[in-house]
């Protein structure tokens, strides 16, 4: 059975095996574990209960910044990521401190999740030149987009 809840304290450890299969560079496990709280909406997606993919994202006044969103290799391409996001969103416009934008970073070269983001409505904003690392040893562009969440 598929479920999207609250990704919890307890679901930190699990949670951040997937981080580290998913991203060539992954997010150090101080970052992964500091980036929960009160200002946080992070939620989880689980298929038999088994955590398949996750979503940070932290608010700040009227605003929402996306800062990671992964899924399980193997449950990619069926509409999770998706899925997740689309929630997300809901759950955001259903708050009471009313957010008016999302904001992420995505590589440039991130074509599968350039392609979600803009399925779901993100526009681009700006780029940011040589901003990420790259397993090479070189920089990579970032993208920043927002999205516009209906009042
Ligand atoms: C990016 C990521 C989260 C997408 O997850 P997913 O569950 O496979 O995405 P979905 O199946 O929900 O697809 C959403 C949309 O993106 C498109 N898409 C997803 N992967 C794609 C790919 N490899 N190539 C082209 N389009 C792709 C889908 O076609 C879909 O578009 P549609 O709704 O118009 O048909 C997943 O690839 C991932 O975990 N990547 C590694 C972590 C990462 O890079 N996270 C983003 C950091 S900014």
């Amino acid at each position: 059975m598929k479920t999207i809840s609250i990704l919890n304290e307890n679901d930190l450890a699990e949670a951040y095996e997937l981080e580290r299969l998913c991203y060539p560079i992954p997010w150090s496990k101080e970052t992964f574990f500091s980036n929960q709280g009160e200002r946080y909406l992070n939620l989880k997606i689980t298929i038999d209960n088994k955590i398949v993919g996750f979503c940070i994202c932290q608010q700040v006044a009227d605003e929402a910044s996306l800062f990671n969103i992964a899924i399980h290799p193997k449950y990619r391409n069926q509409g999770l990521a998706k899925t997740l996001l689309n929630q997300l969103i809901n759950d955001l416009m259903a708050m009471p401190s009313k957010i008016s934008t999302i904001w992420l970073e995505v590589r440039k070269s991130n074509s599968p999740a350039l392609e979600l983001y803009h399925s779901i409505g993100f526009n681009q904003i700006t780029i940011r030149k040589n901003y990420y690392p790259t397993t090479d040893g070189n920089k990579e562009d970032a993208i920043i987009m927002a999205y516009t969440l209906a009042l």
